[in-house]
């Protein structure tokens, strides 16, 4: 069952992606789903603020494909899979490379590569429910 949270604000979104960085550990894989302006790329501003690194460098790397954000905790690696054409980009991309090097691993728009995810991938989803509110949901397999 996925747990499941009510954000009114950005700051609540950050706030609930560092309650989640707290439980993190390194080489977690976190798989972000919503459409667009859901707020997946607000998330992870949140998730690298709680890492200890420089939220203000976070966006959506949807032409960069990856971007890489040292933190005290590791780096984090931001990848988008908005625009590639499914999961054999991101394999020559390395993403399997990626998921070795004992960061914290986040996909946007992760459900075009789902069959690159590992099995104990984090799995997240954001619906807008007004402008300025949305529905978070936190899945995490046992
Ligand atoms: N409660 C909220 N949580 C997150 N974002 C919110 C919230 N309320 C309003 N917003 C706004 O929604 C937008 C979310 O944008 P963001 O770039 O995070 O979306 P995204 O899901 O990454 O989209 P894309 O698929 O285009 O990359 C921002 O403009 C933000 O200010
Ligand atoms: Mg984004």
């Amino acid at each position: 069952m996925p747990t499941t949270f009510d954000s009114h604000s950005v700051d609540q979104t950050e706030q609930i992606a560092a309650n989640l960085a707290l439980n993190l550990r390194p080489g977690d894989c976190i798989a972000l789903n919503g459409d667009l302006g859901a707020g997946k790329t607000q998330f992870v501003r949140g998730l690298v603020r709680a890492y200890g690194g420089h939220e203000r460098a976070v966006s959506s790397p949807t032409f960069v494909l990856l971007n890489v954000y040292p933190t005290p905790r590791g780096p984090v690696f931001h990848l988008d899979a908005y625009r590639i054409s499914g999961p054999a980009d991101l394999e020559a991309l390395g993403f399997e490379e990626l998921l070795q090097q004992q960061g914290l691993v986040v996909v946007e728009w992760a459900s075009r590569v789902q069959s690159l995810l590992p099995p104990a991938t984090i799995h997240i989803t954001l619906t807008p429910t007004s402008s300025n509110s949305r529905r978070i949901e936190i899945f995490r397999p046992d």
